[in-house]
């Protein structure tokens, strides 16, 4: 495995792999979910890239950006067994040097939802996929369903800058209890982690409303609203059934759907979402 960090050495490592090669984003400190992205890039190409990058312009003022987890050793361990060939880990100077002032932004897409709790996130997060992108140049990128409107606004991005990048997402990878695996769980100390399991027990409880016929939109939120209440440690910050496709709230539940949550359990901002058929 190669582990490099200046976009020169970069450079030179890519130009050794032969074949078709798949792009696995990350920001380090890798758990299951991230490794089940490996696994399929692994599966699928004849190469494997994974770039570990806390990415600073993806997080807000008030975000926190200087305690997210990191712990590279463990990350290379983690994924060295797995036949990953290169991992690309550069440093915010390299990623974003002095002067830097080019964005990449999808515009409709990254305004309800998380967009709308986080002004600036999906900017910060199209320019870097795009830089990432560039740089590596893979055949195939792969994403997790966990970040349902970042896996819809990188395909369109994808589509509207002709990158000729195949993109795969894979199904969000969970705790035994249902809680979505995520770097931020970390974070969940004690009565917390036990409440947090309170977005799945919603997200379940519209869907079983769903297969049980109903099609409201505004019943299933409701729903999803009612699972939150009854657990004195979530704050929810907004419960959304939308189109699978644009994120537009809908009346009625008809084509392929996403409902989707992010709930403050104590000072953790949890999200999760599930896709009705
Ligand atoms: P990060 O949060 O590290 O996630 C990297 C990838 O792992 C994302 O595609 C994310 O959706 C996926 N992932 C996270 N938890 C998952 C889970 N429980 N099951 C399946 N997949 C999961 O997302 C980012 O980093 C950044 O925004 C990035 C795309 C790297 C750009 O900086």
């Amino acid at each position: 495995m190669m582990i490099v960090s200046s976009l020169d050495e970069l450079r030179a490592a890519r130009r050794l792999l032969d074949g078709t090669v798949g792009l696995v984003p990350t920001m380090g400190y890798l758990h299951e979910g991230h490794l089940s992205l490996v696994r399929l890039a692994r599966e699928e190409c004849d190469r494997v890239v994974v770039s570990i990058f806390v990415n600073p312009t993806q997080f807000g003022a008030n975000e926190d950006l200087s305690k997210y987890p990191r712990d590279l050793e463990r990350d290379l361990k983690l994924i060295d067994p797995l036949g990953v060939d290169l991992v690309w880990n550069p440093t915010p100077e390299i990623m974003y040097p002095p002067g830097y002032q080019t964005w990449v932004e999808v515009k409709t897409l990254t305004h309800p939802l998380e967009g709308a709790m986080r002004p600036e996130h999906f900017k910060g997060v199209t320019t870097v996929v795009a830089k990432l992108f560039n740089a590596i140049q893979p055949h195939k990128a792969y994403f997790g369903q966990k970040d349902a409107q970042q896996a819809a606004v990188i395909r369109r991005m994808v589509r509207d800058l002709n990158f000729p990048i195949e993109m795969v997402v894979c199904p969000t990878v969970r705790e035994a209890d249902g809680l979505a695996m995520s770097s931020r769980n970390k974070y969940l100390e004690g009565d917390d982690r036990r409440a947090a399991t309170v977005l799945f027990r919603a997200l379940s409880a519209a869907k079983s409303a769903h297969e049980g016929g109903e099609r409201d939109a505004e019943k299933l939120r409701a729903t999803m609203k009612g699972v939150l209440a009854a657990e004195p440690k979530a704050t929810p910050q907004y419960v959304s059934c939308a189109d699978y496709d644009t994120l537009e709230e809908l009346e009625m539940v008809q084509g392929k759907s996403l409902l989707s949550m992010a709930v403050l359990i104590g000072r953790t901002r949890l999200i999760d979402n599930f896709v009705l058929e």
